[in-house]
């Protein structure tokens, strides 16, 4: 079985992409997954969709070659990227190559809901009479989270005033260290299950890319607070998203 992967976001570390490649290689056994090149699609313009550029031919001939499409989708400003949107487009007009192909959703970002309300959106887009997919139903996958979340463990008797210089060092990193997109740190007050074995201490770092991620860890900031907590902490966990 032949799929095609649509992925909405064309940078180079895109978590997404990461998914697509994963799949691609998991599931080799299955299918033949391939990765479509949507960077190349100008913007769609009725007065030249009949005529389309080279790249909007070739995209079209590979999603009709398709037994089925796989849309993996972050989530930009709550709903689907721009470039997911304009191949949708180009997709919905003319030979209209989608009627009838079946699609399934996935797709992951960086808040909690991983992409929820972009899949919902796609989900209707798929629908509309251009494209008029149809889709499994009931099988939804949303990767949320997607960074670096360390949990450090205090020993029992460690001041608060040292706990919150811990969190304020680490707030410190934004702004001072390169390549950092998103960064929160605080005392744990969940019933979660690191919680309970009293991992209280959270930083949760999102990188632009897997390089800054690296630099980070050997970066002097980092290694200063790793070294002034170093006698006060007993244990730490640091979760990775998956994919590599
Ligand atoms: C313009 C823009 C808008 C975004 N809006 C959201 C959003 O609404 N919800 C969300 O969970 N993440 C949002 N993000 C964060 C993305 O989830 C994150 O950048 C993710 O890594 C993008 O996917 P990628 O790694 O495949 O490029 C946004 C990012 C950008 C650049």
């Amino acid at each position: 079985m032949k799929l095609a992967a649509l992925v909405g976001s064309i940078r180079k570390d895109s978590y997404n992409l990461k998914l697509a490649r994963y799949i691609q290689n998991r599931y080799q056994h299955l299918f033949q997954l391939d990765v479509l090149n949507i960077r190349d699609l100008s913007f769609y313009d009725q007065d030249i969709e009949s005529v389309p550029p080279q790249p909007v031919i070739d995209f079209k001939a590979k999603v009709a070659a398709a037994d089925a499409v796989l849309w993996i989708t972050p989530e930009y400003n709550s709903t689907i990227p721009g470039v997911m949107a304009n191949a949708i487009d180009w997709l919905s007009r003319v030979d209209r190559v989608m009627i009838g192909k079946p699609s399934w959703i996935v797709g992951s970002s960086i808040g909690l809901l991983g992409s929820v309300k972009a899949q919902g959106h796609l989900r209707d887009i798929l629908f509309s009479s251009g494209i008029s997919s149809p889709l499994l139903p009931g099988n939804e996958v949303y990767i949320g989270l997607v960074h670096v979340r360390s949990l450090k463990k205090f020993k029992p008797d460690v001041s608060i005033e040292v706990k919150e210089s811990a969190i304020k060092r680490a707030h410190d990193f934004k702004g001072n260290i390169p390549g950092i997109v998103e960064l929160s740190a605080g005392i744990n007050v969940t019933n979660e299950i690191e919680h309970m074995h009293v991992f209280t201490l959270g930083i949760r770092v999102t990188f632009e890319n897997q390089q800054a991620c690296r630099e980070y860890i050997q970066h002097p900031l980092h290694q200063g607070l790793l070294q002034s907590i170093g006698p006060f902490v007993e244990g730490i966990v640091v979760m990775d998203y998956p994919f590599a």
